[in-house]
């Protein structure tokens, strides 16, 4: 399967389609993991052709699907050493009918024959009703899957496609992407027991972080002014996260520290949710000894109210007037301990970017800043980064924020690695 058009460091999948009516999302699914450089081989169920079209799949994937096995003898056995050679089958979404047969190892048709001969790992992303999930049946074969030691994702709880509320929908498409490609990273560079000798990754240069343990203070934080009102600032969170699961992908043990945010947590990571950057800061304290290294993206507060009141502030005539203290700096904290971890810090400026990053980098006492013009990072999808360290500065250039996440931990892994 790994042919003549695609460099032969890229990672590749069977993405196999079931009759579910949560197959429509397998198309976004796949637009969304070959746009992360993974390439994508589509095979379906004759009953997942009910649900959305192969001449859909085909289209965004640029590869005929699979779906019969009698269609041609000859390519029937081509078929199946495609789902050998790929680096993972991934079944989204799988209906409790497909989970049944692969718990059996039926192989009555071509995509349970692929996932009955294959040589790489299986993930399975159920997607059913929640009376079907509840099953005893259902429960016992997806028991027995896991034993099997097929990886499976999800899935959650929510409103179902039939109108009733309950566990059994699929995880969502960003979601699972993610989980796909964390596994494909994980298999690349910390090596699982099943990787394959001479195994490249989608990066094939990439730093191991295989066991370091690292805190990422991540998202805004939240002042209480009163029991409804607060202070708090526009980050989103998503860099945090990003840099979260750039460095879960590189094998480190994560600790995300998060403010308010509508994110999902990173697969995988330890996440502890805080508020206030006195309660975020209560959390860096209690796991910062375990620590090697401490990445701040957090925007936190810099005051608080003086005095919140438990309950709501009525309006009156006069000025309202607001005394504000200084939160601690967290990042200034940690960096001055006396046995510190690696610590990286980030700065949002909306002017003056070096000069301001400098001085930051060096106030604080760390090895490494990274910069961005906060006018143009604030909730975006896109960013753009400065690292500023001992060597001098180092351009990221523009490009969506796990993207960066990856270029930044890849410097900081080189960073902390000659630092030992
Ligand atoms: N930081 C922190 N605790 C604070 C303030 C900031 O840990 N109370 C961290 C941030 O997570 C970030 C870095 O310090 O990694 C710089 O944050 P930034 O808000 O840009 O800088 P400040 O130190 O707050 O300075 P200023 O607001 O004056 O730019």
């Amino acid at each position: 399967m790994r042919g003549i058009m695609e460099p032969a460091q890229q990672k590749h999948i069977v993405l196999g389609i079931t009759g579910g009516i949560a197959a429509y999302k397998a198309a976004e699914l796949a637009r969304l993991l070959m746009k992360q450089g993974v390439g994508v081989q589509v095979a379906m169920t004759e009953a997942a052709c009910h649900f959305i079209t192969p001449a859909t799949m085909q289209a965004l994937t640029g590869r005929p699907v699979l779906i019969n096995q009698w269609d041609a003898a000859e390519n029937g056995m081509a078929h199946i050493a495609m789902g050998r050679a790929a680096d993972a089958i991934v079944i989204a979404p799988a209906t409790a009918d497909f989970i049944a047969k692969l718990a059996l190892g039926l192989a009555d048709d071509l995509l349970s024959t692929m996932c009955l001969a294959r040589d790489c790992q299986l993930l399975v992303a159920p997607a059913m009703n929640r009376q079907m999930w509840g099953n005893a049946a259902t429960q016992r074969n997806v028991a027995q899957l896991a034993r099997d030691g097929v990886d499976i994702l999800g899935p959650v709880s929510g409103v179902q496609a039939c109108g009733e509320e309950g566990m059994g929908r699929m995880l969502e498409t960003e979601e699972l992407a993610r989980e796909v490609v964390v596994f494909l990273q994980s298999r690349s560079s910390v090596g699982r027991a099943s990787a394959r000798q001479g195994d490249v990754g989608l990066k094939p240069d990439l730093q191991n972080l295989s066991g370091v343990k690292m805190i990422i203070t991540a998202g805004p934080t939240y002042e209480a002014i009163d029991a409804v009102r607060g202070i708090t600032n526009r980050s989103s969170g998503k860099m945090g996260y990003a840099v979260a699961q750039a460095a879960q992908e590189l094998g480190a043990e994560v600790t995300l520290i998060s403010g308010p945010t509508a994110l999902h947590k990173p697969h995988g990571v330890q996440a502890v949710d805080v508020i206030s950057a006195a309660q975020m800061f209560d959390a860096v304290q209690q796991r910062v000894p375990a620590a090697d290294i401490f990445i701040g993206v957090a925007a936190v507060a810099d005051y608080r109210v003086a005095q919140a009141s438990a309950q709501k502030i009525k309006k009156s005539d006069g000025n309202l007037i607001l005394e504000l203290l200084p939160n601690p700096d967290i990042l200034a904290y940690v960096a001055s301990l006396p046995q510190p971890p690696f610590c990286v810090g980030f700065a949002a400026e909306s002017e003056n970017l070096r000069e301001y990053a400098t001085a930051k980098r060096k106030a604080k006492n760390i090895p490494l800043l990274a910069a961005n013009l906060a006018q143009q990072a604030i909730g975006a999808d896109e960013n753009e980064l400065i690292l500023f360290d001992d060597a001098g500065e180092h351009v990221l250039p523009r490009a969506d924020k796990l993207t960066l996440a990856r270029a930044l931990l890849q410097h900081v892994a080189k960073l902390y690695k000659d630092r030992l």
